[in-house]
């Protein structure tokens, strides 16, 4: 079962403390310089869409792909023009003939999706596939120089009403040789002092390196690009292909 189903109803209002609820300004403004509006997007790992809702309205046109159905519920839920293309498909196992002017993985999806070394290039080599020619995929990526992978903790508090909505995330093991972690996320819901519901779950996370994605990409024909936002210290790699 994917991790995130337990948190999903959560994930909005639990992550927006840390990364807002929607695509942020400069993000757009990466999109819009990488493709003309209209163009196909592929969001892969689009979660709840935080980033597929908004590019939708914007007028791309859409697709959102992700394994766990309960995440894509809440997309569904504020998806109401209807506007995206959702598909419940482990990526690696996603075929079709469409091809897409960019291919986005936002917020570490790339992380979780590509936990392995030849996960990663497999998963590079069917993303460069559903390319169209000169399209290009954006990898958002925590910068694991920035981070300690480690012992990467942190908590949230969000207000909605009179509900509070807490999440501790905390790093239960992580493997060194291969800088991958197993985090433990625990959401909890209080009205006043009354817990209301509490779910814990389990992440696990290879964390990518700049340079390790460059090696990775030279593997698979691809150059990558590191554009560096000014709201933002996380990475965000556009990679396109070198070779057909
Ligand atoms: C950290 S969340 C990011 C969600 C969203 N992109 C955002 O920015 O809020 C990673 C997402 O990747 C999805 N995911 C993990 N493995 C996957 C796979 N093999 N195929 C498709 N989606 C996957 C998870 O279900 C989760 O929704």
């Amino acid at each position: 079962m994917n991790p995130n189903n337990i948190t999903s109803k959560y994930y909005n209002l639990v992550s927006s403390p840390l990364k807002g609820i929607d695509v942020t300004d400069e993000e757009i403004g990466l999109i819009n310089r990488l493709v003309p509006n209209g163009s196909n997007i592929l969001d892969v790992g689009a979660g709840t869409g935080r980033h597929s809702l908004i590019l939708s309205k914007l007028g791309f046109n859409v697709t959102a792909i992700d394994s766990s159905r309960p995440m894509l519920n809440e997309l569904k839920i504020r998806d109401d023009k209807k506007l995206i293309n959702v598909i419940n498909k482990n990526i690696y196992k996603f075929n079709t003939t469409d091809k897409f002017d960019l291919i986005t993985l936002f917020w570490n999806s790339f992380n979780e999706i590509a936990l392995t070394k030849n996960n990663a290039l497999l998963l590079l080599k069917n993303l460069k596939r559903l390319l169209k020619p000169n399209g290009q995929i954006l990898i958002n990526i925590d910068d694991s120089s920035s981070i300690d992978p480690a012992a990467f903790n942190f908590e949230t508090i969000k207000f909605d009403g009179e509900l509070k909505y807490k999440m501790k995330w905390t790093t239960s093991k992580y493997f060194a040789k291969t800088n991958t972690s197993v985090s433990r996320e625990e959401v909890e819901i209080y009205k006043g002092d009354k817990l209301l519901d509490s779910r814990v779950t389990f992440i696990k996370q290879r964390y990518w390196s700049f340079s390790e994605i460059e090696l990775l990409c030279q593997i698979c024909n691809l150059k990558v690009e590191n554009y560096s936002l000014k709201t933002s210290n996380e990475l965000y790699l556009v990679l396109t292909t070198l070779s057909k």
